[in-house]
């Protein structure tokens, strides 16, 4: 699938602008603040039905300005699609699929499918366990309806045990109340880490080929769930139920559930040494995009065609030879890139957008 343009008015400091994008490689050139990302946010708003910098629409408004819009036309296999996104200060957005309102925000997710990618994605492999967590829950639950049901259950119910936890008035009630809670925890905590699991197994091997090929084989990726494993749902349901017992002590001294899948994570391996702790930001960054052109191929071969790749300020912290065999993965698929300088034979087949000030030109 591909964009084949945007139309702008009043979002961020964009006033009325139309840009037209390739199928293969664009490149968003122009100096800092000049308004390259936030044309990538509206795509990535079109696609998730949020930002990937705020949680408050109202900046997404020109400051000048009470209203901002945006429509992005793209082309799928299925055919053509349009989507419209109009917000207001005054009311709540309105979000339009081929010319119908979206009652609900859910119904827009699969319409345009986006991969995005920016320095701060590299806290996937730098930061606390919980990004990496995240990276599998989006994913699968873009992929799995049946995934983010099971996840929305499993944070009710690890709510409520933590809750008992919190607020028993005796330890009896403890005893009696837990084992109720740690069934209803290991039930769909298992289907949780089963499904985690599955998706890893898909991605570890994609990734560390996409690995491989950046680093021209210098480097050796491996990836592995970090956690409670087990060959099938039922092993997983009884090794949660067990550690679950087994730390039960401390939960009790703590306040708080100290096991599951909530608190699983990614071991990331290069070389034999975990890139965690000891790889360096190029190293980081590396790992951190091996992961996403995993991603790709898996929503490629999920659901029939490649979606499109963001990449945010992400080539200035390659190296030459990295950025070049990035760049031909990337041929492949329409990819939309930001950055504040080129080097134009590496971009010879590029589509070139010159951004200025939130004025466009081609
Ligand atoms: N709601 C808004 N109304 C008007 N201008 C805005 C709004 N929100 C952000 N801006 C302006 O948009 C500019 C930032 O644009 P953007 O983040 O796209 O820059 P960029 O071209 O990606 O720069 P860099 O190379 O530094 O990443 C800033 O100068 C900011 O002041
Ligand atoms: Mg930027």
């Amino acid at each position: 699938m591909f964009v084949s343009d945007i139309k702008l008015n009043g979002f961020r400091n964009y006033g009325e602008q139309k840009v037209k994008l390739s199928p293969n490689i664009n490149l968003l050139v122009g100096k800092n603040g000049q308004g390259k990302t936030n044309l990538l946010e509206s795509i990535y708003f079109a696609a998730i039905g949020k930002s990937p910098k705020t949680n408050k629409e109202s900046e997404l408004v020109n400051w000048e300005k009470q209203r901002a819009s945006f429509c992005v036309n793209l082309q799928k296999k299925s055919g053509a699609k349009q989507i419209e996104v109009i917000f207001s200060r005054q009311t709540k957005k309105v979000v339009r699929v081929n010319n119908v309102n979206l009652l609900k925000i859910a119904d827009l997710l699969g319409n345009l499918n986006v991969v995005f990618f920016s320095p701060d994605e590299l806290k996937l492999v730098k930061d606390a366990p919980q990004d990496r967590r995240k990276f599998l829950d989006t994913d699968i639950s873009q992929l799995s309806k049946n995934y983010f049901y099971n996840l929305t259950k499993y944070n009710k119910i690890l709510d409520e045990r933590n809750k008992l936890l919190k607020t028993a008035q005796s330890k009896e009630i403890l005893e009696q109340t837990l084992p109720i809670w740690d069934t209803h925890l290991a039930d769909t905590g298992s289907k949780i880490i089963l499904e985690r699991i599955k998706f890893l197994n898909k991605l570890k091997n994609i990734a560390k080929q996409a690995h491989e090929y950046l680093t021209n084989k210098k480097e050796d990726l491996q990836i592995e769930y970090s956690g409670i494993v087990g060959q099938n749902e039922e092993e997983i349901k009884q090794q949660i139920l067990k550690n679950l017992v087994a730390c039960r002590e401390k939960d009790e001294k703590l306040g708080f559930t100290n096991v599951g899948p909530h608190r699983d994570d990614i071991k990331l391996v290069v070389n034999n040494v975990d890139i965690r702790s000891f790889g360096s930001q190029g190293q980081q960054r590396t790992v951190a995009l091996s992961m996403k052109l995993a991603e790709l191929e898996i929503f490629n071969e999920e659901i029939g065609e490649y979606p499109v790749l963001l990449l945010d300020d992400v080539l200035s912290e390659l190296d030459q030879d990295r950025q070049q065999r990035l760049l031909n993965y990337c041929k492949k698929l329409q990819t939309i890139i930001t950055a504040t300088q080129y080097d134009p034979f590496m971009f010879q087949d590029a589509n070139i957008i010159k951004i200025n000030n939130g004025q466009i030109s081609e």
